[in-house]
């Protein structure tokens, strides 16, 4: 409370608070549905393998520096650059404007989810196991979607209306270790159909012949978006962790949390595919929003009788994850917003909350009014152009500049110090290498091909 007065900026009530709310951002929709799919896709154990290396070298370190980063400014992300000068303050502005391109269309596929979960028992399973009508016909069928939408995002932002301890703490509270116990019963339970095992092996058995550069870089990309890096959300997050709190210890089990989901949601999914399909091919055949809406129902549909539990739960599962993310990316536009114009939490989060209707509404009338808007090649939404200009461009631009900045002009020392303030960081040096050269280039590389690939130039 005293630190909440002198800095007039909120904080976390103690460690587990932080953790808990870290832990509700990194696992969201992209462990339920994108890590299973691209396991499936991308040979199962093999691309659990390169996943965990890639988590614990990248993908914990800049983790670090982005929860680092926010402790020791104290500050919203503009804030945390623009305090080296003013040149600086464009690695900000980019930065800041990730989480006001991603809030409006996560709350749409929040809004997908949560239609779906309630589905579930209105129309029952069979209803929605019918190969993409009941998807294509909701998301561009008008009205409906937009009322999902609105729905959500209006939960998300009563939780940030609540505040810092009073909203975002408790709900995370609640929903992270129910979301924990519902994964594992839901695992423990579609690993036992028969022919599931063949899955599990596929999932946990590597196969280096299925090793490919295409691997590497959905692991790379997956682990970012995963673990909510270079997106000014932990450092948002990290702004609120009190000097006293250890950051290694806290990171750590970020990263925990957030791989035990993935690996629960793969146990979910690829037995179950293969159970259903007969092979993680099958079901990663279909890419992206499909896999989820329409596949998976499919998946539920072959369990029978339990078909109808399993996907009630698997969706509500879903619903929680992505409530916690988009609360994240949300309390992130807030605090950019309460510094940026020097006002309170309330009325920036009045400004955000109609901020987000009216661009939701806009993405959203991309499947319906506005389909004709195809922005990246036949068939694609707007939705698809803010992921690809979130995700794919900007994410690794902030994350290459924001690794150069700590590396060269803020120097890694004084991050090292803050770490230091409050644990042991026998590592410092190991990191250093990681932040200044390694994620910069390793980063840069993805960056390249990724662009490469979206416009055809080469392909692997
Ligand atoms: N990390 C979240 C997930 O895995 C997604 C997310 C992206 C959350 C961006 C916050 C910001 O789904």
């Amino acid at each position: 409370m005293d630190n909440e007065k002198k800095h007039a900026r909120a904080s976390w009530s103690g460690k587990w608070a932080f953790v808990l709310a870290g832990a509700g951002s990194a696992v969201g929709l992209g462990n339920m549905w994108r890590f299973p799919y691209l396991d499936a896709k991308y040979g199962g154990g093999t691309f659990l393998l390169v996943y965990l290396i890639c988590v614990f070298t990248l993908g914990i370190s800049l983790l670090l520096q982005d929860i680092a980063l926010g402790r020791n400014a104290k500050k919203s992300v503009v804030g945390v650059f623009s305090r080296y000068g003013k040149k600086y303050s464009i690695i900000g502005i980019i930065a800041a404007a990730v989480p006001f391109i991603i809030l409006p269309y996560y709350n749409i596929i929040g809004g997908w989810v949560a239609k779906y979960t309630a589905a579930y028992i209105s129309a029952g399973p069979a209803a929605l196991a019918d190969g993409g009508n009941f998807f294509v016909g909701f998301i561009g069928g008008g009205l409906e979607s937009y009322l999902w939408m609105i729905l959500f995002a209006g939960i998300v932002m009563a939780v940030i209306f609540m505040g810092v301890k009073g909203g975002i703490e408790r709900i995370n509270l609640i929903l992270m270790p129910l979301l924990i116990l519902m994964a594992i019963g839901i695992a423990i339970f579609t690993m036992t159909i028969p022919g599931a095992l063949d899955g599990v092996k596929y999932f946990f058995t590597p196969d280096f012949s299925k090793m490919s550069p295409e691997l590497i870089l959905a692991a790379i990309g997956q682990c970012f978006f995963s673990l909510s890096i270079a997106m000014a959300i932990m450092v948002t997050y990290g702004s609120y962790v009190k000097d006293e709190e250890s950051l290694t210890g806290s990171t750590a089990q970020i990263v925990g949390f957030d791989l035990l989901v993935s690996v629960l949601a793969g146990l979910m999914i690829v037995p179950g595919a293969f159970a259903a399909l007969g092979s993680a091919e099958a079901v990663a055949a279909k890419s992206g929003p499909g896999l989820m809406f329409i596949t998976l129902p499919q998946v539920f549909e072959h369990m029978g009788g339990a078909a109808q539990v399993v996907g009630f739960l698997f969706f509500l599962l879903a619903l929680f994850a992505a409530i916690t993310s988009a609360i994240s990316i949300a309390e992130a536009c807030v605090s950019i917003v309460a510094d940026g114009m020097k006002c309170s939490r309330k009325k920036a989060g009045v400004i955000i909350s109609v901020y987000t209707l009216l661009m939701g509404c806009l993405i959203n009338a991309g499947y319906n009014v506005l389909s004709f808007i195809q922005p990246l090649g036949e068939g694609s939404s707007l939705l698809d152009l803010a992921d690809f200009l979130s995700n794919t461009v900007m994410m690794p631009v902030v994350c290459i500049l924001t690794c150069l900045f700590v590396g060269f002009v803020m120097k890694p020392k004084t991050l090292v110090d803050e770490i230091r303030k409050s644990s042991e960081f026998k590592l410092a040096g190991a990191w250093t290498v990681m932040v200044k050269f390694v994620a910069p280039i390793c980063v840069l590389v993805v960056l390249v091909a990724y662009i490469a690939m979206q416009f055809g130039l080469i392909s692997f």
